[in-house]
């Protein structure tokens, strides 16, 4: 035995103990619907290989494992030897049942338009995408960067992509040229598809000129596939730029699935950490596959009646995940609206789920809280009885928050799953799962972890803490959908996840485990921010603030918001010779749109002549937060200069009047 797999084996014996202590509670409360859950659990934890390759036959492939898993920490390998093509199992499979004539994707545009493609359309288009991206020369292997916003378009390509065994590299559509040309270099890509624009508030913001930007910077890019969505003339450069439409005119009917390794990388996604560059991350084909097929069975127990409608955009994880692959795999039914929530009016989505007959709902707080705010009389005029499941991710949901939404949209019919997972889990790790065993649900708390799933909290040297108890969140053995690394980066990969406690993944996030097991996420322990559910850094912003030519040094910090979560707030220290004019703060937040895109926009910028330091030079950022939420500011003996807290604790009061009056009413995306 490796000593690899001893450790294993150590941390099985104590997950197991601590699985029959819960087993003991629930039965002395009669919770016992849950004693099932926590058998199926204790069996996954057990025989790990063996839970996840029965799990895995239930998706097509072209071959066989030779071994369910390669487990050399930090890298994991799933299902080695296998081969299978995402694009056959999430389309062609259906192509055999009666599902090839079923609706697969309802789309609908801001405007009112709308859009279906049953399966077998689905197909067509896929395979004619397909055989237009191979005559341009793409091949298995090549990485393919899409930038489009909301359209059904966006599926097809990322599903033609995997059929010819190339990477997709999707790019939100609300990033800005740079924050596009940085991901086009990083990945050193050579095709990019786009289209000329996107549709959000009643105006068409214009994809074609910030792809035209990006450009400029980007000598990789060989071949651009512009998808034409208006009859305006766009100006295409010869032999680099090519229209979908004129393309899909002359495309082949069929291209043959590339069956790719299991651990072949199906995509690469860029999200943000704790430095100024964004990281790569890097999914495998089987492995996230099995694991998302598996796990919305279990927490949305998506069916062949579900019409599923998940409300993110394409561009994250969660629309990778939970629009394309999943509910595609399961031969759902999805819903894929472009466009803003509230517009034109706040019943917008409401509106949709009636019309549709939506099923399945999965959204973020942000959105809840915003809709909460419209009042009830939106809602209340549709009937949403259609509904079974209510979905919540991307930040900590709040209790009374989740009670609105269990109440008011869910008609206290239905679950709700609060789904706690990340980017680079590729899939969801701790949520109730009614299609397993539903568990009692406790308002704010996620529940428990997804049967394989070996989660704990634990304390600065990486022992559990006590029930009740603040902690990190880790993960202690590899999973299915786990990250396959860093594009580029191995050593990142193995210093971001797996260095702060041996053998442990780090997530990144406080949580709490009460004692119940139960898991209550608390946020980010780094320096990550989710505003509105969007993961950025405060490096990554802090270092667009620095480059403004009359900024010397700025701190950037995450404030609660009762809206977005959290909110940005910007202090920077100007340059010799620059006074705030009423124009330099507006500097700034042009520069931040320009870099990163409108969700980057800060809620408020500070100029100041100090900012709190240690002695080396390290900004203290606990300092700043503290002074602004208005808590007791702790230990400041390593602090350089005291003045520099006085100085922000003068403009705490223009703080109050600032989030005294709260605006961000509206959703940034
Ligand atoms: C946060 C989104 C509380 C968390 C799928 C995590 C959550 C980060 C939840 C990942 C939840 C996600 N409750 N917090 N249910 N779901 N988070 O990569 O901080 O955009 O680390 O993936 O979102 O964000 P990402």
């Amino acid at each position: 035995m490796t000593t690899e797999r001893k450790k294993l084996n150590e941390v099985d014996s104590g997950v197991v103990k601590n699985l029959q202590k819960v087993v003991n509670f629930m039965e002395e409360k009669k919770y016992y619907p849950v004693k099932r859950y926590l058998e199926i659990q204790r069996s996954a934890i057990l025989d790990m290989e063996g839970f996840w390759s029965k799990e895995a036959r239930d998706i097509p492939w072209f071959k066989e494992w030779d071994k369910v898993l390669e487990w050399e920490p930090p890298f994991a390998k799933w299902f080695v030897g296998a081969k299978l093509n995402a694009c056959y199992t999430c389309v062609d499979i259906h192509m055999i049942s009666w599902r090839k004539n079923k609706v697969a994707i309802y789309w609908e545009g801001e405007d009112g338009s709308t859009k279906s493609y049953s399966y077998a359309q689905l197909y067509r288009e896929v395979n004619k995408f397909a055989s237009i991206m191979k005559n341009l020369g793409v091949r298995e292997g090549d990485i393919v960067v899409l930038y489009l916003p909301m359209i059904p378009e966006l599926p097809i390509s990322m599903l033609a992509t995997a059929r010819i065994g190339a990477t997709h590299t999707v790019v939100f559509s609300g990033f800005s040229s740079q924050a596009l040309a940085d991901r086009i270099n990083d990945t050193g890509a050579k095709y990019l598809v786009t289209a000329d624009f996107g549709m959000r508030r009643g105006k068409h913001y214009p994809l074609k000129t910030i792809v035209d930007e990006a450009l400029k910077q980007t000598p990789t890019v060989q071949k651009v596939i512009f998808i034409k969505r208006s009859e305006e003339e766009i100006e295409l450069m010869d032999g680099r730029d090519f229209t979908y439409q004129e393309l899909m005119e002359k495309a082949e009917k069929y291209v043959e699935p590339v069956a790719v390794e299991s651990t072949h990388p199906l995509y690469i996604l860029y999200t943000s950490g704790t430095t100024g560059k964004p990281k790569g991350i890097i999914h495998s084909t089987g492995g996230y596959l099995v694991y998302n097929y598996v796990t919305y069975k279990w927490v949305f127990d998506i069916s062949d009646e579900s019409i599923y409608w998940c409300t993110a955009d394409v561009g994250w994880v969660t629309g990778h995940s939970s629009i394309v692959y999943a509910p595609l795999l399961h031969g759902a039914t999805i819903l894929v609206y472009e466009g803003a929530p509230d517009y034109p009016q706040p019943d917008r989505w409401w509106e949709l789920i009636e019309r549709y007959g939506v099923t399945i709902f999965y959204t973020s707080p942000t959105a809840i809280r915003m809709f909460m705010r419209y009042g009830e009389e939106w809602i209340k005029k549709h009937d949403l009885s259609s509904l079974k499941i209510l979905g919540s991710v991307g930040e900590p949901i709040n209790p009374e928050v989740w009670e609105w939404y269990y109440q008011v949209i869910g008609g206290e019919r239905c679950p709700i799953v609060d789904t706690w997972w990340q980017t680079e889990t590729g899939g969801i790790m701790i949520s109730p799962a009614p299609g397993l065993e539903l568990v009692p649900l406790k308002p704010g708390s996620a529940t428990l972890p997804l049967p394989g799933i070996d989660a704990e909290v634990v304390d600065d040297t990486g022992k559990p803490v006590p029930p009740g108890k603040k902690g990190y969140l880790v993960i202690r053995k590899p999973w299915p959908s786990m990250l396959m690394g860093i594009y580029k980066d191995p050593e990142r990969y193995r210093e971001v996840y797996w260095s702060k406690f041996e053998g442990l993944y780090y997530t990144g996030d406080y949580a709490i485990k009460d004692e119940e097991g139960y898991f209550w996420i608390l946020g980010r322990a780094d320096e990550v921010l989710k505003v509105a559910g969007h993961r950025m850094g405060t490096a990554e912003i802090e270092s667009v603030v620095v480059e403004v030519p009359f900024v010397a040094e700025a701190a950037v910090i995450g404030i609660p918001d009762p809206i977005k979560g959290e909110n940005i707030v910007i202090f920077a220290i100007l340059k010799e010779g620059y006074r705030e004019d009423g124009k330099l703060k507006d500097e700034i937040v042009k520069a931040l749109r320009k870099q990163i895109g409108p969700i980057a926009t800060p809620k408020s910028i500070h100029f100041v002549e100090k900012l709190p330091k240690t002695r080396s030079g390290k900004i203290m950022r606990r300092v700043l937060k503290a002074i602004v939420k208005g808590e007791t500011i702790g230990d400041i003996s390593t602090l350089e200069d005291e003045a520099s807290v006085e100085e922000i604790k003068t403009i705490f009061h223009e703080f109050k009047e600032i989030f005294g009056k709260d605006d961000s009413n509206k959703s940034e995306n």
